[in-house]
């Protein structure tokens, strides 16, 4: 192998988007491939309001989170076919973003909190980053839960960390 191939090798291999590329989740209801920190979803902004139990209008970007019946304190899951986590703890529902802020890898729940595979980002079960390179948490989403316990993310609609929704 010639050095020039050698020295081409390693600048592929320091790619950033080459190191998330080989960890990241397909996501086809996402448009597949792997997510960028805020380009997944749309939002209305930190803040805004939270889910409320019986509401089951849906709007482009909700995604169906399962039966609440299928949660109990702790559940810490990622939805299938979506960039999306449930978690459910004493105050209720909530949702966020699986795309690591950093460099936008996926992260996965490891143990009670969430770890991205790419640079080893730590954040606990609301979001929080527990160790870096992230320095941001992760992102929320609104969450309803209809008459029958049928939950939904409201992708397009970002709240506070702190927001739960309870049934
Ligand atoms: S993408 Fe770098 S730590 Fe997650």
């Amino acid at each position: 192998m010639s050095s020039r191939r050698r020295t081409f090798l390693k600048v592929l291999a320091a790619s950033p988007l080459l190191a998330c590329s080989g960890t990241a989740l397909e996501s086809p209801s996402d448009g597949g491939g792997q997510g960028v920190a805020g380009s997944d979803f749309g939002g209305s902004g930190a803040g805004g309001k939270g889910g409320s139990a019986g509401s089951s209008a849906t709007t482009p970007g909700d995604k169906p989170g399962g039966n609440i019946s299928a949660t109990s304190i702790g559940t810490l899951l990622v939805l299938p076919n979506s960039a999306i986590v449930l978690g459910r703890d004493a105050q209720g529902l909530y949702a966020m973003t699986i795309v690591c802020p950093h460099q936008g890898c996926y992260v996965a729940p490891q143990g009670s909190d969430l770890y991205c595979p790419c640079h080893g980002s730590l954040f606990d079960s609301n979001g929080n980053v527990l160790r870096g390179p992230a320095r941001a948490p992760l992102t929320h989403f609104a969450v309803s839960v209809d008459a029958a316990g049928n939950i939904a993310i409201h992708t397009g609609s970002l709240v506070a960390a702190a927001v739960r929704t309870t049934a």
